[in-house]
Order: C-alpha cells, then sequence, then structure tokens
C-alpha cells in the first residue's frame, strides 16, 4: 500500500491531533520542555516551523510575543488553528507553507521546529536549518525536538503508547528511510507519526553546515517519575526509554 504524503497525513489526521489541554504522550514528555527552554518571549519576535493545529503556538501567545508566525505544510492543521484563533483571538498570523521554501522579508528572535525534522529527508532537513539561520536575528535562538534517533531500534513491541515499524532496518542502515509509527493519547486514541531516520550524527553535521558554530545544548527527553506517579498505565511501557531530543543554538 502506497504511503500518504505528509500533507495529506496530516489533513486526514488534523481532528485526532486538535487539542486544548495535554493528551497526546509528547505533550507530557517534550512539550513542557520546550516551553521552559524558550527565551522569555514577551515582546519577542517568534516563529513556529511546522506549527500543526497550533497547540504549542496557543501557549507561546499566552507569553505576549510583539510577533508570532506560525507555518505548516497542511492545510487541514492550519484551518483547525484558524479556527481556534477566530474562535479566541491570540495575535498569531498562521500560514500554509513549507519550511524547506521559506521566504520572509523578517527576522525572529526565536525560531522552533517541534517534531519537525523527523518528516524530512535529511539533505530537506538541511536546506531548513539554513533558511532558520538567514531568518534568525542575531543573538536569536532556534529551538527544535524530534525523536530520539535510538528509539525505533529498542525492540519494543509495536504497542502503545508510542512505536516505529523499522522493517528490518538498524540504526545506520535505516538513515534517511521513512519509518511509520503512532502514538498514542491519553484517552486510548492514537495518531499516524513518522521519522526519516537521522543518526544523531547526522544533526550536528547539518547544524554547522547551516552555520551554527558553537555546540549545541542537546537534552535527552523521557517519562518523569511525576509521570509515572500520574498514570502507571500509560506511562510505564516507556519506563527508563529515551523518547526524544531537544537542540538549542544560538546564531
Ligand atoms: C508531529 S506534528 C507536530 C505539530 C506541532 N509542532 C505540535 O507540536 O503539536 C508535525 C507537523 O509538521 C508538519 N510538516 C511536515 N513537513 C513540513 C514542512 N516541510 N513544512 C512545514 N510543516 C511541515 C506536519 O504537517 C505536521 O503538522
Amino acid at each position: 500500500m502506497k504511503t500518504p504524503t505528509t500533507p495529506a497525513l496530516y489533513d486526514e489526521a488534523a481532528p485526532s491531533w486538535a487539542r486544548t489541554e495535554a493528551v497526546l504522550l509528547s505533550d507530557y514528555t517534550a512539550r513542557p520542555f520546550i516551553l521552559d527552554a524558550v527565551t522569555p518571549l514577551k515582546g519577542a519576535r517568534v516563529l513556529d516551523l511546522g506549527c500543526g493545529e497550533g497547540y504549542v503556538s496557543r501557549q507561546f501567545a499566552k507569553q505576549a510575543p510583539a510577533r508570532l508566525l506560525s507555518i505548516d505544510i497542511s492545510a487541514g492543521m492550519i484551518d483547525l488553528a484558524q479556527a481556534a484563533e477566530e474562535a479566541s483571538p491570540q495575535g498569531i498570523e498562521y500560514q500554509v507553507g513549507s519550511a524547506t521554501e521559506l521566504e520572509l522579508n523578517e527576522e525572529f528572535d526565536q525560531i522552533v521546529a517541534v517534531f519537525l525534522f523527523n518528516y524530512l529527508k535529511c539533505e530537506e532537513m538541511a536546506s531548513v536549518l539554513k533558511n532558520v539561520h538567514r531568518h534568525l536575528a542575531p543573538g536569536g535562538s532556534f529551538l527544535f525536538t524530534v525523536p530520539h534517533p535510538s528509539f525505533p531500534f529498542l525492540n519494543r513491541p509495536a504497542s502503545p503508547p508510542f512505536f516505529f515499524e523499522t522493517n528490518g532496518l538498524d540504526y545506520y542502515s535505516a538513515r534517511d528511510h521513512q519509518l511509520e509509527g503512532k502514538i498514542w493519547r491519553r484517552d486510548g486514541v492514537h495518531v499516524p507519526v513518522r521519522c526519516v531516520h537521522k543518526p544523531m550524527e547526522e544533526y550536528f553535521k547539518a547544524l554547522e553546515e547551516a552555520g551554527f558554530k558553537g555546540a549545541p545544548r542537546v537534552t535527552e527527553l523521557s517519562v518523569t517519575e511525576e509521570h509515572l506517579e500520574m498514570d502507571p498505565a500509560f506511562f510505564g511501557p516507556l519506563r527508563g526509554l529515551p523518547l526524544h531530543v531537544a537542540f538549542e543554538v544560538t546564531r
């Protein structure tokens, strides 16, 4: 069976992504970290690449940035984001577009890409990183999260709350291969996700080639004791496993 394109995948799954509070596994294990790690956003110019239906953007907007532009390739996701903005205006501008073709006549103090690069081939990620570098104001910060590159190869069963199919590939041979997966919500609904696999070194190489010369700050994210206390049945299967990685760089 032919796999859908990324915009088609997200247009179709958009209603299951729409949420006003934490419900997806990564709403607990990754997005709170992002909200803590961004530079103070009050008065800042912020760009959210691969913003989806706006869950993270809406939380950024609460910090009163001077400008918040949020871009996604899926018209279905942007329609939902726009509907939420119209229902409860926060001053977020949404656009349908690809992060690989970013041509904006403005610069930003903070750019984020929350689980965007797992949809892009290595070469596409390299061009997005160059675009990001070009659109960052001097001293500006870029923060992104991706699935932990070792996660798909940990021999976990294809079961909740998160997995990718490896199709017999290994950590090295899977480079640039698209692995399909699922991530669950705590209410039992799952959404399709995919991971164009990149070994860890790929991120460092691409950041340096894009012009980010300093070492990135890297954080490996997993379930915490608080998660396990809150809902042991949901989070328990992932105890002790590396789920996501956050990279932070400054221009
Ligand atoms: C896993 S979702 C994350 C959405 C959002 N960042 C969040 O954290 O809720 C990945 C998003 O990346 C978008 N995406 C994939 N490729 C893209 C591209 N080339 N340019 C912009 N968005 C893209 C998808 O449409 C999808 O909405």
